[in-house]
């Protein structure tokens, strides 16, 4: 088994991730979001590449039944319902429903991995519940951090640290790369208090100078639900 982790997407290309088994992350706020979402109840979650996209879709092929949730530069996006904030996306919001969902770097860094056989989306809130499946499932692992455009984001390399570490807890047979070679020390290093962590990296600087501070704290609740994004006909729903 080996392990590897892509710091940011824009590393590869949409073939790379053809048949392999994904995992992708943004911390902030994407894949907490969408993780509380699916916790919440809520039917599924749409991710697209693009706003005209997710307008597109929620007002074509669901025939203006979803709800369109997401963010430009932080903020909730116009004619959206709902913007990019966990705490948005509550059991009396979103139970039921289909979330067709954009965001900066999160919904895209999805989209990019969309060719793959297995497709998962983890945050620190259900980090160690992924851990359990993916050592059950026993193949080798991309990690796709969805990065600050472009950019290595800290908050996301650190939890695919941690993602590393658990799953080479008790098994010295898995093959590490330099890529997660490189995000186990970053994961040594800056992830013992999460929330201070999330406080002090440039993404979670700028949210708290947008009044996103409490997404923080959400975003650092660790293994708070055992709900697994699982990505399968263009939709995201929980892995039963
Ligand atoms: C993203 O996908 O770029 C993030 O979730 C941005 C945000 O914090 O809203």
């Amino acid at each position: 088994m080996k392990l590897d982790v892509l710091f940011s997407p824009v590393q590869t290309d949409e073939l790379f991730f053809t048949g392999k088994t994904t995992v992708v992350i943004d911390v902030l706020r994407a894949s907490s979001t969408i993780i509380t979402a699916l916790a919440n109840g809520a039917k599924e979650v749409v991710p697209v590449g693009t706003i005209e996209f997710a307008v597109k879709v929620s007002g074509g092929i669901f025939g203006g039944q979803t709800l369109l949730g997401g963010e430009r530069n932080a903020k909730k996006i116009e004619g959206f319902a709902l913007g990019n904030s966990p705490s948005e996306y509550t059991k009396e919001v979103v139970s039921g429903r289909t979330i067709v969902f954009y965001s900066t770097n999160g919904s895209r860094a999805i989209v990019k991995a969309k060719y793959s056989a297995n497709l998962f989306v983890c945050s620190f809130n259900n980090l160690s519940a992924l851990a359990k499946h993916l050592k059950k499932l026993g193949e080798d692992i991309i990690i796709l951090c969805s990065a600050n455009n472009n950019f290595l984001s800290l908050e996301d390399s650190v939890c695919a640290g941690m993602l590393v570490h658990e799953l080479i807890a008790e098994n010295n047979m898995i093959n590490l790369t330099d890529g997660s070679k490189s995000a186990l020390t970053l994961f040594k290093s800056f992830g013992k208090n999460i929330l201070k962590l999330l406080s002090e990296t440039d993404h979670g600087v700028l949210l708290i100078n947008n009044g996103f501070e409490s997404d923080l704290k959400a975003c650092a609740e660790f293994n708070s639900t055992e709900v697994i994004p699982f990505y399968s006909g263009n939709v995201l729903k929980v892995l039963k």
